[in-house]
C-alpha cells in the first residue's frame, strides 16, 4: 500500500504540473482527491492491514492528501494568473489610438440665408415673428383683403386642408396675427415655409420667404424703398443691378415687385432668368387702409409698408445656383459647398 501512495503521490503530481488550464486542472483533482478518486481507492484497503501498519499507512496517506491539496491550490493560482494574462494581452485595448471623428455637419444654405437676412434686419431694429404653416383661410387671404370670391385668389396655386384651412401659400398672414396682437408701432420681420402648387426651374410646391413689415406714423413709400435697397446693398454687396417695377397685391397700394439683376448670365438672358436678364426676388408695397381696418389699426393714423421675398430666390442669386430644386434635393455633393 506504501508504495501504491508514493506511485500516485508521483503522478497526480505529475498530472498537475501538466495541467495548463483550470478545467483539466479540477479534472486531475477529481481523479486523484474526489470521492471516487485514487486515493479514496486505496484508502479502502486499509482495513486488511495490521495494527503496526495501519498507524504508518494512515500517516502517509494523510501527507500525500495534503501535499496533493497544496499543490493543486499552488497550481490552482498559477493557472487562473496565466489566463487572466493571456486574457489581458488578447483583449488590451490601444488608448494612444486616435479617436474616429463624427463628421461635423455643414448649415443648408437656405437656414445661411435666412440667419443673415435675420441679422441684417435685426441690425435695423426688427423683431422676429412666426406663425403656423398651416393657416386659416382668414389670415392667408380674408384678412389681407382677398376675400372668398377675389380673382386675385389665382395669383397663388393654394393647397387647400379644407374650405377654410390652407398650407399658407405666403408669410403675409403673420402681418395679420403680429397686428392683431399687437398695437402700432410694429417692426417685424417674420421667416417660414410656405406652400404652392407650382415647381419648374425657379418655382417650388414648398419653399420659404421672409416677410417684413413696418407700422407707424407717417411711413412712406421712401422708407420702404431705403430699407430694401439697404438690405440688399449689405447682402449682396453694392455691384449688382436692382429695379423697383410696379406691380399688385390686394394687400398693398401701391404695390411694387423688386427684380435682381440674373448672377447666372450677369444679364443677358437664360433659362433661370427666361431670357429677361432679371430674376424677381420679392413684392411689396405701403400696406393697404383695408387690411388695417381687418386688424382694428386706424388708417387715418397711421401707415406702413410690407414685404414678401423668396429666400431660395436670394439664395440662388448669392450662390449662383442655377436650379432651384437643388436647395431640395439633398444631394451631399451640393450642400457640403456651403
Ligand atoms: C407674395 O407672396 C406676397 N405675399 C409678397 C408681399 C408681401 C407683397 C407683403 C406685398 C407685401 P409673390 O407671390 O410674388 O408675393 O411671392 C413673393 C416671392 O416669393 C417672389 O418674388 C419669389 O421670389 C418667391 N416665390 C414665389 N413663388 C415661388 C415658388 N413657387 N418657388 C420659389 N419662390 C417663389
Ligand atoms: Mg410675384
Amino acid at each position: 500500500m506504501k508504495e501504491k501512495l508514493e506511485q500516485m503521490r508521483v503522478t497526480a503530481r505529475d498530472a498537475m504540473e501538466a495541467a495548463g488550464t483550470e478545467d483539466l486542472l479540477q479534472d486531475v483533482r477529481v481523479r486523484f482527491l474526489g470521492k471516487k478518486g485514487d486515493l479514496t481507492a486505496i484508502m479502502k484497503g486499509m482495513g486488511r492491514l495490521t495494527s503496526e501498519e495501519r498507524p504508518v499507512v494512515g500517516a502517509l496517506a494523510n501527507t500525500v492528501k495534503s501535499e496533493l491539496e497544496g499543490l493543486f491550490e499552488a497550481r490552482l493560482k498559477t493557472v487562473r494568473e496565466a489566463e487572466i494574462g493571456k486574457r489581458l494581452e488578447q483583449e488590451r485595448i490601444d488608448v494612444t489610438l486616435p479617436g474616429r471623428r463624427l463628421s461635423q455637419g455643414t448649415k443648408h444654405p437656405i437656414t445661411l440665408v435666412t440667419e443673415e437676412i435675420v441679422e441684417i434686419f435685426s441690425s435695423l431694429g426688427f423683431g422676429v415673428a412666426e406663425g403656423p404653416e398651416v393657416e386659416k383661410d382668414f389670415y392667408n387671404f380674408e384678412a389681407l383683403n382677398l376675400p372668398k370670391d377675389h380673382p386675385a385668389r389665382d395669383m397663388q396655386d393654394t393647397f387647400y386642408i379644407s374650405e377654410d384651412v390652407v398650407l399658407r401659400t405666403h408669410t403675409s398672414p403673420v402681418q395679420i396675427r403680429t397686428m392683431l396682437r399687437q398695437a402700432p408701432p410694429v417692426r417685424v420681420i417674420a421667416p417660414g415655409t410656405v406652400y404652392r402648387r407650382d415647381s419648374d426651374l425657379t418655382h417650388s410646391p414648398m419653399f420659404h420667404q421672409v416677410e417684413g413689415f413696418l407700422v407707424d406714423r407717417n411711413v412712406t413709400f421712401g422708407d420702404l424703398k431705403g430699407i430694401l435697397t439697404t438690405f440688399i446693398a449689405q447682402f449682396f454687396g453694392k455691384n449688382i443691378g436692382v429695379r423697383f417695377r410696379p406691380s399688385f397685391f390686394p394687400f398693398t397700394e401701391p404695390s411694387a415687385e423688386v427684380d435682381m439683376q440674373c448672377v447666372i448670365c450677369g444679364g443677358d438672358g437664360c433659362r433661370v432668368c427666361k431670357n429677361s436678364g432679371w430674376l424677381e426676388i420679392l413684392g411689396s408695397g405701403m400696406i393697404d387702409p383695408e387690411v388695417f381696418k381687418a386688424v382694428d389699426y386706424d388708417p387715418e393714423a397711421y401707415s406702413g409698408f410690407a414685404f414678401g421675398m423668396g429666400l431660395e430666390r436670394i439664395a440662388m442669386l448669392k450662390y449662383g445656383v442655377n436650379d432651384l430644386r437643388l436647395f431640395f434635393e439633398n444631394d451631399l455633393r451640393f450642400l457640403k459647398q456651403f
